[in-house]
């Protein structure tokens, strides 16, 4: 039996509209970005997978940019209170997750980027927009650089598992109001 005692979806105290739609996005960002390149490194080169790596950058500056605002509106909103629906060390354990999906949503892309400017193919967003290099044209840097933005965007990956595993988690096993937190109030009146 959970220690926690089982809170109706719609008694929970749920993240604002604005913190919602900055999580949806930037999800849905993250899975196109990840899909993306998975595609595009995959052989046999074609001219679609070339226009996929141009993509591939220019949505994964876009995240970048996007998990800064995000960052800079989070500072001044506090989440919602948890009440009673997490134990103690769940929160602790969420809030550990979160900074660190928070933190790879900010080097992934960043990895990727300096790894463009070393290799000497600096990013033009959109085919428009030059943005600056912060790293110098080094093949041997590239090298590094392009290893740690595959660790780094498969960590990113490992974690997106775990937090979806912990929220289905609490959705179908606790059946507590977590996941409920993070959608609009109309998902779970009925279900819940
Ligand atoms: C959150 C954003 C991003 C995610 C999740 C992401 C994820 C990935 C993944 C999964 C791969 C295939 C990887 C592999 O196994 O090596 C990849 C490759 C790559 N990414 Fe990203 N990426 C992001 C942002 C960026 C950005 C902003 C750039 C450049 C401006 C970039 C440039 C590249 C390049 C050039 C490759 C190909 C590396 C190779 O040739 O093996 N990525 N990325
Ligand atoms: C790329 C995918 C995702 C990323 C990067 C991500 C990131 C985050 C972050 C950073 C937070 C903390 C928000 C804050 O307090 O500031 C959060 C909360 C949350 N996410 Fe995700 N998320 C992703 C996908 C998902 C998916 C697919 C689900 C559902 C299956 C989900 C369910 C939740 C829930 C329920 C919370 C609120 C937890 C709580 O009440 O403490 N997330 N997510």
């Amino acid at each position: 039996m959970s220690l926690v005692e089982r809170v109706p979806a719609d008694a929970v105290a749920r993240y604002t509209r604005t913190a919602m739609l900055f999580h949806w996005l930037i999800a849905a960002a993250v899975f196109t970005v990840i899909g993306m390149g998975l595609y595009m490194t995959s052989p046999p080169i074609t001219p679609l997978r070339f226009r996929v790596y141009n993509w591939h950058k220019w949505l994964g500056v876009c995240l970048l940019l996007a998990t800064i605002l995000r960052l800079a509106w989070r500072i001044r909103h506090a989440p919602p209170p948890t009440g009673r629906v997490m134990r103690s060390l769940e929160v602790l354990a969420a809030r550990a997750v979160h900074f660190l999906l928070y933190a790879l949503c900010f080097l992934v892309p960043l990895s990727g980027w300096a790894y463009t400017s070393a290799e000497g193919r600096p990013v033009v967003l959109f085919g428009r927009f030059p943005l600056p290099d912060f790293v110098p044209v080094n093949p041997a840097l590239a090298e590094v650089l392009k290893v740690t933005h595959h660790w780094l965007a498969w960590t990113l990956s490992a974690l997106i598992l775990l937090h979806i595993a912990a929220a289905l988690k609490h959705r179908f096993i606790d059946r507590d109001g977590v996941l409920a937190r993070m959608l609009p109030s109309f998902s779970f009146r009925k279900s819940a």
